[in-house]
């Protein structure tokens, strides 16, 4: 196990954050005081038992959600003096989200699914379409644009989110155990996916649960109760997740 080290400047850093929910008595410390930094062209995998805090983690990388407590810093600067604008900017533009359960608009194609952040983003109809097919031929769904979600199988469901996430050119992807509702071959088909993305500079924070998933990573940060537990070089030879 070699504990992950980087000389590069982060795009983001995280320092003492905490997500405490408060249920009338009782009180749960989703994230109980996280330090984090990812850097650009960074392959992480999040792991850790269910209820350790991957999801809570995510949403706030991903400025999904604010923590209670602590700092957010997004290429060098403090997300929490950000504008509105300026903070849908690195949600539209920035970082692209994939969800495990796909989140697509039922009634809606393909092609508009993708084109959905372009919407949000105020971009013109032709240019819309063009951007979303590109994307859409990204990840090899080209010859799926008119079908609905009920029309096609898991995995290409997941491929339309992962183009609706990369549809503006996000640099930072991040998934939330984006294999889970998939079969293992239909999961490694998405990870070389996301392998290619890495390849092209992207940089990829995925949580998962499975250590064969994780192996594609470069970087496994270990959650427990909050907390993060260890943060190591994914050696590829070695069984370095154990
Ligand atoms: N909106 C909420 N209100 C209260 N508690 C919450 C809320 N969201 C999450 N929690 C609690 O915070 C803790 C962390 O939840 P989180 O969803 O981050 O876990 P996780 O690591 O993603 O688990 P899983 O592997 O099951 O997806 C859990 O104990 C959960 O019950
Ligand atoms: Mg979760």
């Amino acid at each position: 196990m070699r504990p992950y080290t980087n000389g590069g400047t982060p795009v983001i850093e995280i320092m003492g954050v905490k997500k405490i929910y408060e249920l009338g008595e009782t009180e749960v410390r989703a994230l109980d005081g996280v330090d984090l930094k990812i850097f650009p062209n960074d392959y992480v995998a999040i792991m850790g038992p269910s209820g350790s805090g991957k999801s809570t983690l995510m949403n706030l990388l991903g400025c999904l959600d604010t923590p209670t407590e602590g700092h957010y810093e997004f290429g060098g600067e403090d997300v929490a003096d950000m504008t509105d604008d300026e903070l849908a900017d690195i949600r539209n533009r920035r970082i692209g989200f994939v969800f495990q359960s796909f989140n697509l608009l039922p009634r809606a194609t393909t092609l508009r699914n993708v084109e959905l952040p372009l919407v949000y983003a105020g971009i013109q109809t032709s240019k819309r379409e063009e951007m979303a097919e590109k994307a859409l031929e990204q990840v090899q769904l080209s010859d799926r644009i008119k079908h609905r979600p009920n029309e096609l199988s898991g995995g290409q469901r997941q491929r339309v989110a992962i183009a609706r996430a990369l549809v503006n050119n996000p640099s930072i992807i991040l998934a939330d155990e984006p294999t889970g509702n998939l079969d293992s071959k239909t999961g490694e088909e998405i990870m070389e996916l996301f392998d290619e993305l890495h390849k092209q500079g992207n940089t990829i924070i995925l949580v998962t649960h499975e250590d064969n998933i994780a192996q594609h990573a470069h970087r496994c940060v270990r959650l427990m109760d909050g907390k993060i537990e260890s943060d190591i070089f994914v050696d590829k030879d070695e069984k370095a997740l154990e």
